[in-house]
């Protein structure tokens, strides 16, 4: 099939790319030339697993192409995929202006039938307004084509993007026509495995289904997140209840890992869009808006931690392990590890970072300054440090030499913002152990 993607962020880039893997002819355009140009070179502005292969062997075979110029690309495909962002307005709303425009160019250039898609996370009732946006750039050049609209939200993590784009769990594809329910059927048939994967239903169920899903897994995240505060006050061990609970089927082991809080673009964006749109419409969600506070709190717990064991914070030099919000990302958006830092510096301490994707990505938010020293790699970090935080659980930094990270550090204390580490092992070593939710005897 013939496809086009406006935006090369995140979803769009991983679309393409994979949809041009099983076969399709895709055309990714975007307003950024410079991204443009970098990307027909096979440059990739993202660290994801596997991406810049499949970029690299698309583009070599002509099966990808990347474009600025909208008219061609409008022209290329008869499914249009919008993957432009939807930035956080002020009070949390998603900014629909870039999707809008998107739909406006089509409307400009469109001179047969095209199948509107919106992948961007969009607030419900979205496609209604890409309608009408490419409804009226149409009418207002004279125009009368056949188009519909449909959204098929994306359940990408980052990190593992390539691999759930090509195995989903399941693809939602909300339409209101049988026309457009089989182009998309056709499109994800060959990522079907075993049985149909599809799930067709109306429009604005869709775009809920977005929302709903970033919020039951944040809800998970935040509620295992509270039970580790009480853990901590009772003086019980959550990782002993965390195994415990997961065994029963209907709560499962995942997403109930507590650690530093969530982040990212998705969860904090999607869990305020969803009690903004609610909250509009006269309705208080309380369980999502305490989902929220339950996680701005617990982004600050490994400060507080510190804070408590410390007193005074002035002066110390604190070793942070792993500045992505999750692991294999090079993303720092809405990261606890930032929220650490900037509590750390407000409080005098000085930071040695090390993440294995990214430092280039911590430099270009916070620049150079006297109280982040940039390492080499965790040892480097450690050096002459007075507490060493893992805030995010890369592989690499599962099993280290403690005794040897001991030897380096001023004051062996170790804060482990994942329960990670096995706490009467590492003070074996002689560290002071502090979890999320567990004494340090477990
Ligand atoms: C999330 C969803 O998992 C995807 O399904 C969705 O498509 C995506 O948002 C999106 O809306 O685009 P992502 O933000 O990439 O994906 O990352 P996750 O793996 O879901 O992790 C989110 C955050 O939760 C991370 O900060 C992670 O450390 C934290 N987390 C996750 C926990 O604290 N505990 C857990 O048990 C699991």
């Amino acid at each position: 099939m013939r496809i086009t993607i406006f935006g090369t962020g995140y979803v769009g880039l991983v679309t393409g790319a994979c949809l041009a893997q099983s076969g399709n002819h895709v055309v990714c355009v975007d307003i950024d030339a410079d991204k443009i140009a970098r990307l027909t070179q096979g440059e990739i502005p993202i660290f994801e697993p596997g991406l810049e292969q499949i970029v690299h062997d698309n583009v070599a075979s002509g099966r990808l192409r990347f474009t600025t110029d909208a008219a061609e690309a409008v022209a290329h495909g008869t499914l249009q995929f919008i993957a432009v962002g939807t930035p956080p307005d002020e009070d949390g709303s998603a900014d629909l202006q870039y999707v809008l425009k998107v739909a406006e160019t089509i409307g400009e250039h469109m001179a047969d039938y095209r199948l509107v898609i919106t992948k961007s996370t969009v607030p419900v009732g979205t496609a209604d307004k890409v309608r009408e946006a490419l409804g009226k750039a149409l009418a207002d050049r004279g125009g009368s084509v056949e188009f519909d609209v449909a959204s098929n939200p994306e359940f990408l993590k980052e990190g593992a993007a390539v691999e759930d784009f090509m195995k989903p769990d399941r693809v939602v594809v909300g339409v209101d026509s049988d026309r457009a329910a089989e182009h998309l059927r056709a499109l994800y048939a060959p990522f079907n495995r075993q049985h149909d994967r599809t799930i067709v239903m109306d429009i604005r169920s869709a775009e809920l289904t977005k929302y709903a899903a970033n919020i039951v897994l944040a809800t998970k995240i935040s509620l295992m997140n509270e039970l580790s505060q009480v853990a901590d006050r009772v003086d019980a061990d959550i990782e002993q209840v965390r195994r415990a609970i997961g065994a029963d089927h209907r709560i499962g082991y995942h997403f109930i890992y507590p650690g530093c809080g969530f982040g990212g673009s998705c969860f904090p964006k999607d869990v305020r869009a969803l009690a903004q749109t609610a909250g509009k419409l006269g309705y208080d969600t309380e369980i999502i808006n305490a989902v929220e506070r339950v996680n701005d709190r617990q982004k600050r717990v490994l400060f507080d931690k510190l804070k408590a064991h410390f007193g005074d914070l002035a002066g110390k030099t604190i070793a942070v392990w792993g500045l992505a919000f999750k692991p294999n990302t090079d993303d720092m958006r809405e990261a606890p590890s930032c929220t650490l830092m900037e509590a750390l510096w407000d409080a005098g301490a000085t930071v040695r970072a090390f993440d294995p994707e990214a430092m280039k990505e911590a430099r270009r938010i916070y620049g150079e300054r006297d109280d982040l020293v940039f390492c080499k790699n965790g040892e480097d970090a450690a050096d002459g440090a007075d507490a060493l935080v893992l805030v995010t659980e890369w592989h690499i930094f599962r099993t280290p030499d403690f005794v040897d990270l001991a030897t380096r550090m001023k004051q062996a204390v170790l804060v482990d913002g994942r329960n990670i580490y096995k706490p009467s092992y590492v003070a074996q070593a002689g560290f002071t152990y502090y979890g999320i939710g567990r004494s340090a005897a477990s």
